[in-house]
């Protein structure tokens, strides 16, 4: 008996809309828990003094060297030093306190300690003198990164703090991120169990205006639909997440140490409390209540921990002696309750802290689209790692193990501001793609196995004629079960895997040689198929992937994909069958697909309720048209590109990973004139535009869905000119929009915007 081979082809899990945050928040912290005690005077000025240290899961050099400390040349870091040096510090006095954020790092320390250490860390998170703030296993992005990576992040963080010390982070505390969701606010937030979100990168011009109508701090209702139920308290900084000047007492840098001992030479007790009341009536001038933030800490801070407390010891001890404020050891959980306790009324915040600026030529949208195949990776992953759990699931933790635990670690890390958000080194980047192919590596195995076992008949794992293979490299035509696969012997079947909680139709390709296949679904009946031939720009691609990722040089391309529409139930599997077609697969079943040469001065494509018309001399998209809704739109489509900024003599900021900052002249268009070829069939129309050598793009229509599917690869970009391209799409239509239009917030909900100039129109 031939081996079955089968395919797994787990649907997207990228849509809007869903349940997940009420589960969530079930899952996580009640917001009303006892407040800790607080030591503030009332009547006067206290000043907060938050330590902490920002260590960042993977930047300039990778998570384990910024772990370990390596690679001291590229930057001095080190969080063992710091985790160890602060343990030291705190235990030696009760009065000083530290806030850990980051679980990336605090789990891999923890599992080195010993029990003896381990105890010391109880008692100290006990007594509130460490507290566990934020908690995910990174600070992850608000940008690009999905709701779902955020929620699941933060929950694998949060679970371990709950196991270790029965725990639940009260604040969130995501100061460096740039710019911040409406996601944020409310699902990670209100509804997550935070009382509160500190921050830092705000745009300077809305910061600049709320210090002047201390409107720095409010109330956030990141949801139109919940509103005042899912709203948080919310702190901007007046300046960044280090002291204020001359507060820094980080053993290495330039510090001005706190020095009462009036035996010793440079004794400045009485300046260094001056500066501290003159810095903290600053500070109250732009904030409500007497209760002011000082965070004491920067980018990997602390590795000598009793620098720091040292002085901050001293400060306190002097401050108070002085009298005219009030300082003490605190942190954001303390900070809030005093702000509540207050009475203070807060302005309220909608929407979000999106983009950000730091100054009139920094605007900080780069990273929105920097790194883009990294992007993409992590986010395929995501709806595979939601799939392989449901599928752990419903085989049954006795039988596998928990085998997605080997993705929780490396998806993450991804989400890390520098991660998903393209920021990071090329060597960390690297390091981050590693970390998720050994990942979904071990899943890809878990999920064969238990998907042999939800198959079979007898629920056996272990089977003599099924294998299941995976295809992660579709991407690039690259399915050597389905390539193989031949009218004369094997059967192949697909395993279509769909995570949503709806039922959905999609189309599916799988790259095939045989062109006599068919395609039927589990009762038999044959499912309409169609044969795309696959193109010479794919199999090129192919060709140099192949030989890069797998070192197979004598590979061939596959002829075509085979196209199939697959209806899945919600969160479960459909199985088809495709094997040697028969006379009625010949009859009209099976197509393969026509490619239409232009002989007409507009070729009009789609199978389907959506068209759209191209045309033929310059290869343009000219309208689109839907039968349903009876929108006709005139549209065009072009590609161009911006010259990148270097800096000039006004600003030497340039265009880069973080800020998007063009030269300022008007961008170059890629072509007007595009080599156009259609292809028609009874599923799927496609148009493939080359608008040069380096922009390729594929439009489908199919049938019975009302929107395009459009993939473009763009690159190599050439760089030989020594000018440095940014480059975009524009879709241009006469649509009167009153200047309005909406974006997502991490995939989850719409935002819609205004925009402030008129906004043009330059379809004549
Ligand atoms: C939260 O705490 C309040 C007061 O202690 C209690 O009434 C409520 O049931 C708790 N909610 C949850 C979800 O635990
Ligand atoms: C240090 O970083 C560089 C990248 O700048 C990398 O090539 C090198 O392998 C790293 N060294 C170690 C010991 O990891
Ligand atoms: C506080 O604000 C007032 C009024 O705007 C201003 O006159 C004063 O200089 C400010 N004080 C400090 C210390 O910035
Ligand atoms: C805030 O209001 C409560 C209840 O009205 C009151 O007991 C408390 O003293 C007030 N606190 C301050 C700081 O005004
Ligand atoms: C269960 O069925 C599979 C084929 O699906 C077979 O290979 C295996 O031997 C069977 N196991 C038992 C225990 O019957
Ligand atoms: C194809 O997908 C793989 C795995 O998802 C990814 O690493 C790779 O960059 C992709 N290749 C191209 C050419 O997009
Ligand atoms: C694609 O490649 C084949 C074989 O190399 C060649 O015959 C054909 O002309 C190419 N088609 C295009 C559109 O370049
Ligand atoms: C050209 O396209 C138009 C509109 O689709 C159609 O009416 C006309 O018959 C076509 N002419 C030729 C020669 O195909
Ligand atoms: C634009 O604004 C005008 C005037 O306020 C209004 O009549 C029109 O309906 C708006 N159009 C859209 C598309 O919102």
């Amino acid at each position: 008996m031939a081996a079955a081979l089968l395919l797994l082809v787990v649907l997207a899990a990228a849509a809007l809309a869903g349940t997940e945050a009420s589960a969530f928040a079930a899952a996580s912290n009640n917001a009303t828990a006892p407040p800790t005690p607080v030591v503030v005077v009332e009547g006067k000025l206290n000043v907060h003094l938050v330590p902490h240290s920002h260590d960042d899961v993977g930047w300039l050099k990778t998570v384990d060297q910024y772990y370990v400390g390596s690679n001291t040349t590229i930057q001095g870091a080190c969080v063992m030093n710091t985790l160890d040096s602060v343990v030291d510090a705190l235990a030696r006095d009760p009065a000083r306190k530290f806030v850990v954020v980051e679980q990336a790092f605090f789990q891999r320390w923890w599992a080195e300690k010993s029990p003896t250490i381990q105890a010391i860390v109880h008692k100290l998170v006990d007594s509130g003198q460490l507290e566990f703030i934020n908690g995910g296993w990174c600070m992850h992005d608000e940008a690009a990164v999905h709701y779902i990576d955020m929620i699941d992040q933060t929950t694998l963080g949060h679970r371990m703090i709950k196991k270790q010390f029965n725990k639940t982070p009260r604040a969130g505390w995501q100061i460096d991120p740039f710019g911040h969701s409406a996601v944020q606010a409310y699902l990670l937030g209100a509804e997550l169990g935070f009382e509160s979100v500190h921050f830092a990168r705000i745009d300077y011009q809305d910061r600049a205006k709320r210090k002047a109508d201390k409107g720095l701090e409010v109330i956030w209702r990141g949801s139109r639909t919940f509103g005042s139920s899912s709203q948080i308290f919310t702190n901007a900084f007046p300046v960044h997440y280090s002291p204020p000047d001359g507060f820094d007492f980080e053993v290495l840098d330039d510090i001005i140490p706190v020095q009462d001992d009036m035996s010793l030479f440079d004794y400045n007790v009485e300046e260094r409390v001056n500066d501290f009341v003159a810095a903290a009536i600053a500070q109250v001038n732009v904030t409500r209540t007497n209760h002011i933030m000082w965070t004491m800490g920067d980018d990997f801070n602390y590795q000598y921990a009793e620098s720091w407390f040292r002085n901050m010891d001293t400060l306190i001890k002097h401050v108070n002696k002085d009298g005219r404020v009030h300082a003490l050891y605190s942190t954001p959980s303390i900070y809030t309750d005093a702000k509540h306790a207050s009475n203070e009324s807060w302005p309220v915040k909608y929407d979000d802290y999106f983009p950000y600026a730091d100054s009139t030529n920094a605007y900080w949208t780069g990273y929105f689209t920097s790194r883009p195949t990294f992007k993409r990776y992590v986010r395929v992953y995501s709806g595979y790692y939601l799939a392989a759990r449901q599928i752990e699931f419903l085989v049954g933790r006795s039988s596998l193990g928990l085998f997605t635990s080997s993705l929780e670690d490396a998806m993450g890390i991804a989400q890390h501001h520098d991660a998903v958000s393209g920021t990071a080194k090329q060597h960390t980047t690297d390091d981050y793609s590693k970390r998720l192919a050994l990942g979904a590596s071990k899943v890809e195995n878990g999920v064969s196995t238990a998907l042999t076992c939800l198959t079979s008949s007898n629920r056996t794992c272990v089977s003599s004629t099924t294998k299941f293979e995976q295809c992660p490299l579709l991407n690039i035509s690259y399915c050597p079960s389905t390539e193989k696969a031949s009218s004369a012997t094997k059967s192949l079947v697909v395993v279509v895997y769909n995570p949503l909680g709806w039922e959905r139709s999609d189309f599916i390709r799988v790259p095939v040689n045989d062109e006599n296949l068919a395609v039927k679904n589990s009762d038999g009946t044959i499912v309409e198929s169609q044969l795309v031939e696959v193109d010479n720009v794919t199999s090129n691609l192919r060709k140099f992937y192949v030989k890069a990722y797998l070192g197979i040089t004598s590979d061939k391309a596959p002829k075509y994909w085979l196209v199939f529409q697959a209806s899945v139930p919600p969160m479960g599997w459909n199985s088809y069958y495709i094997s040697k077609s028969t006379g009625a697969a010949h009859n009209g079943r099976g197509y393969a697909s026509a490619v239409v040469s232009p002989s007409n001065d507009t070729i009009e494509v789609g199978p389907g309720p959506l068209k759209m018309s191209f045309s033929s001399a310059s290869g343009q998209l000219k309208r689109m048209f839907n039968s349903v809704s009876g929108v006709d739109l005139p549209i065009q489509q072009s590609f161009l590109w911006y010259r990148s900024s270097e800096g000039d003599s006004m600003d030497s900021q340039a265009s880069g990973a973080y800020i998007f900052r063009p030269d300022g002249n008007t961008p170059t268009i890629v072509s007007s004139s595009v080599s156009l070829k259609v292809i028609r069939g009874p599923l799927v129309d496609e148009v493939h535009q080359q608008f040069s050598s380096w922009v390729y793009q594929i439009t489908r229509l199919y049938k019975n869905k009302e929107h395009a599917e459009v993939e473009y690869t763009i690159g190599p970009i050439p760089v030989d000119d020594d000018i440095g391209k940014e480059v975009i799409t524009r879709m241009t239509a006469n649509m009167v929009t009153n200047s309005t239009f909406y974006t997502d917030s991490n995939g989850r909900d719409f935002l819609k915007r205004a925009m402030l100039a008129p906004s043009r129109h330059p379809l004549e």
